[in-house]
Order: C-alpha cells, then structure tokens, then sequence
C-alpha cells in the first residue's frame, strides 16, 4: 500500500504555519501519509536576526539561504519567527523537485506568485496528484473571473479544493485555537472505493457526489456550474482514498477545527473578498470613526460578498458558507480586527501614505492580498457596468487610488450607507 506524499507550494507566513500543522499530522497519521513533508520556498539570502530564539553569536551576521537556515534550525526566521516547525519539515528551494510524487498538493503563497510557480511545477507533478489551495485571492482575466482552486486545477490538469477561515497565522502557529473551512468536491471516482466511506468527518453543507458512480472520465461541473475543461487521472487504488474523512486527518489538530464542505465557489470567494472589506474596515479605523462604523463596514461588505458570490457563481454557491463557516463571516470579524490588510489601511490614513507603502516599510516581506483583489474586482466590475451594485467594493477603489494627506470629510466610505 501507497501512503499519501505531502508538499506544501510556498512558506509564507501561513504557508510556513500549515507545513507545521500538516507535518504534526502526518507524523500522528503513518498509516495514511509519508511522514516529511516538502515545503517550497522561494529562496532568498537571510540574516538571522539577533532577537531570534535560535540566535547565537557563532552564526555571524553574514546572510544564508532561508532553505538552509530552515532545515538546520527548523525556523522560518523571515516569515514565521520564533516558531519552531516540526523536524519532519524539508524546505526545498526548487519547486519542481518538492513536487516530485506527492499525491497532495497543499498550494499557500500570495495569488499574484501562483502563475510563475505553476508554469514551474506543470508536467513534473503526478497526473493524479490532488490539491488544496490556501490563496485568499481571486483570478481575473480578460475572459472573466475564476477561482484559484479551478484556475490551479485547470492548469496543472488535477482537482483541487479550497481551505479558508478565520486564521490569522501568528496565533495559529503559536497553536491558540481556531477553525477552518475545508471545500472538496472532487467528482464521484475518487470516492468509488467502498472502504472510502466520508461518515465519520461532518459534512457541513450537504457533501460530496453519490459515491456509487464510478466513471474515470467523468465530467465535473467546476464552481460555475460549467464543465470543467479537465479530464481527471483516477487516484491509483493503492493509495488510501483522499475524501473528506483523509483531509480532516491531514489539517484537523487538537488546536485547529476543520469543518468539511463542498462549497468550493464559496468557501474561496468568502476568503478573496473578505480582504476587500478589512481594507475598507482599516480605513474606518484610521480615521477614528468608531466600532459602530466598522461594524457598519462588516454588515455591507457580507452583503456585498453574498450578492458577488450570487450574481457571477450562483450554480453552487451557497449563502450559508458566507453566514454560517469560519470561511465566511468568522473569517471576516477576525481580518477586521487584526489582519494585514486593516493594518496598513488603518495605518495608511494615520500616516497619509499608501497602503503599499506602509505594506512595504512594515511587513517584512509578507504581502496584503486586498488591494490587488480591489483593483480586480473592480475592472471585473467596471467591464460589465456593475460598480454602483456594490458600493462598498467601489469605494475602496476610490481610498485606494489616493493617498495622503489623509481624507478628512468621509465621503466615499460614508456614501455605502445612503446607497444601501
Ligand atoms: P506572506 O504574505 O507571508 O508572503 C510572503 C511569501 O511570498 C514568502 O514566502 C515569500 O518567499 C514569497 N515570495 C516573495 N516573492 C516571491 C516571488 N517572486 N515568487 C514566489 N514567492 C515569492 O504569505 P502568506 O501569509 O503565507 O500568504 C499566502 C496566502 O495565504 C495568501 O493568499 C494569504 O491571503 C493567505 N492567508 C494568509 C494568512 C495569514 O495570516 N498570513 C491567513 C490565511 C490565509
Ligand atoms: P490578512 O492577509 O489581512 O492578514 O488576513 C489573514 C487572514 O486571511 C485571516 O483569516
């Protein structure tokens, strides 16, 4: 029997936090999965700094590859500090060698690096590998807007799911507790072993397909409700099945809650534009206009997520993800509260510069998904003639192509309310 190879495309701050999570699991798991995992990462020269836990005057300050300070220190020092990751962690700085036979293909890097990586790892990766894709981002081009789970699926000619929630990595990675959103819903082949039962995981929203349809070239109607351009490659039968029931075991941890559901459409736009709204929520935050206010922001910009999700992926799309998982509204409370993107919008307006400017001077490196998402949706939005439908979604548009001196008469942000 075959046992499940896992590699992680990217090393992030939450990509470096779900290679810790995924490694703890496969070690508990070795029935199920090989125990290292791989974890790609995008090799850059790094000085270790000298408030690391793993700091000692022995290492100079001369700067080493983050491949190399990770897999002898076992510390993303860059993007995760002061966060030791399991031993069974390998960075690797090629991506198309940590591709290499792994069944599971954990995607977690900021959307805008997805495509370069992807041409990278295309024909180097088993063609019945199956994917999980932790972007919050979406994809848009001149032929319209698709997920980053359909999008990677498409191209490298696999299945992919999609993993969402309220999940700010820092607390993850020091493992105070949250929850998660899982979306697969793979077709019915990958369920067709009858020792693959998913009843012992809780399926949310409804589940996955019959299980009793065994077709290898089935159709699968990708999160539009279209079919999917891709003929999938069967799962060989000698590898444990990868259903709900095998991805709860891969993400589940004692500190980390998984709930599964098939919502993929959902699940990934709640976690893409959610970001959109915490920058609109930053923005209110800078300018000290108060809770009521930002809860004001919250309340549209669910709205807004709900009627987008509706209107452009409405075949499968389920309003409860948005109202009831941790990929919808929990995920939207927590990056209101202390995300990336409301960071730099709040302190943007405090400091009268951009947002990327205070995303460059802050973060270290680590990237906010906002204000590309904003741009996106927006030219999405703008081609069809649809801006004033979502007020919220323009305005941020409005904050974001000016910069300082800050704004003082709230008139783009204000104007949500009187338009709703
Ligand atoms: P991050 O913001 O820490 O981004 C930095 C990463 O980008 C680093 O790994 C860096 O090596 C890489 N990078 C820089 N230049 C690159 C290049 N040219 N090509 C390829 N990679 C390059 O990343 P993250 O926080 O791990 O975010 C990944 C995804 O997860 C994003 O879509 C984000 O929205 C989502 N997410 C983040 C969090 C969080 O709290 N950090 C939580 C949930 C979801
Ligand atoms: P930020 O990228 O704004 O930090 O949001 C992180 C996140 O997605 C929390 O769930």
């Amino acid at each position: 029997e075959k046992k499940h190879k896992v590699t992680v495309v990217g090393s992030g701050n939450w990509g470096s936090t779900i290679a810790k999570i995924v490694a703890e699991n496969t070690k508990e798991h070795p029935d199920l999965f090989e125990q290292e995992v791989q974890m790609w990462v995008y090799e850059e020269e790094v000085t270790i700094p000298k408030d690391s836990p793993n700091y000692d005057s022995s290492m100079g300050d001369k700067p080493q590859k983050l491949t190399e300070i990770i897999n002898k220190y076992h510390e993303n020092v860059k993007y995760l500090p002061g966060i030791r990751l399991p031993d069974n962690v390998r960075a690797n700085p090629s991506a198309q060698d940590a591709v290499k036979d792994a069944s599971i293909l954990i995607f977690n890097l900021p959307h805008q690096f997805i495509g370069n990586v992807c041409k990278q790892i295309n024909g180097h990766i088993l063609p019945f590998a199956r994917g999980i894709s932790c972007i919050k981002g979406v994809n848009v081009s001149d032929e319209g807007i698709s997920l980053f789970s359909e999008w990677i699926g498409d191209g490298l000619g696999i299945y992919c799911g999609a993993l969402s929630g309220a999940n700010l990595a820092g607390e993850i990675a020091q493992e105070k507790w949250s929850e998660t959103t899982i979306a697969y819903d793979p077709p019915p082949m990958d369920h067709s072993r009858a020792a693959s039962p998913r009843s012992t995981s809780p399926v949310r929203d409804g589940g996955a397909p019959d299980l009793t349809i065994t077709p290898a070239d089935v159709q699968h109607k990708d999160a539009k409700g279209k079919a999917s351009k891709t003929k999938l490659t069967p799962m060989p039968s000698d590898y444990p099945p990868l259903d709900h029931e095998t991805f709860a075991k891969l993400f589940h941890r004692p500190y980390f809650h998984v709930s599964m559901v098939s919502d993929v459409a959902g699940v990934s736009l709640s976690g893409a534009l959610k970001n959109v709204v915490a920058l609109a929520a930053g923005f209110v935050e800078g300018r000290g206009w108060g809770d009521n206010a930002k809860a004001a922001i919250m309340r549209v910009g669910l709205m807004e997520m709900v009627q987008f999700g509706k209107e452009f992926f409405g075949e499968t799309v389920k309003t409860a993800t948005f109202t009831e998982e941790s990929a919808g509204v929990a995920d939207l409370i927590t990056s209101c509260s202390g995300g990336r993107n409301f960071r730099c919008a709040k302190l943007s307006i405090e400091r009268g510069v951009s947002v990327e400017e205070v995303e460059r001077t802050e973060l270290n490196g680590q990237k906010v998904q906002g204000t590309t998402t904003a741009k996106e949706v927006n030219n999405f939005l703008k081609a069809r003639g649809l801006e004033k439908e979502y007020p919220l979604f323009t305005a941020v548009i409005g904050e974001l192509s000016w910069s300082c001196p800050p704004q003082t008469d709230s008139q783009s942000v204000a104007n949500i309310n009187q338009s709703t």
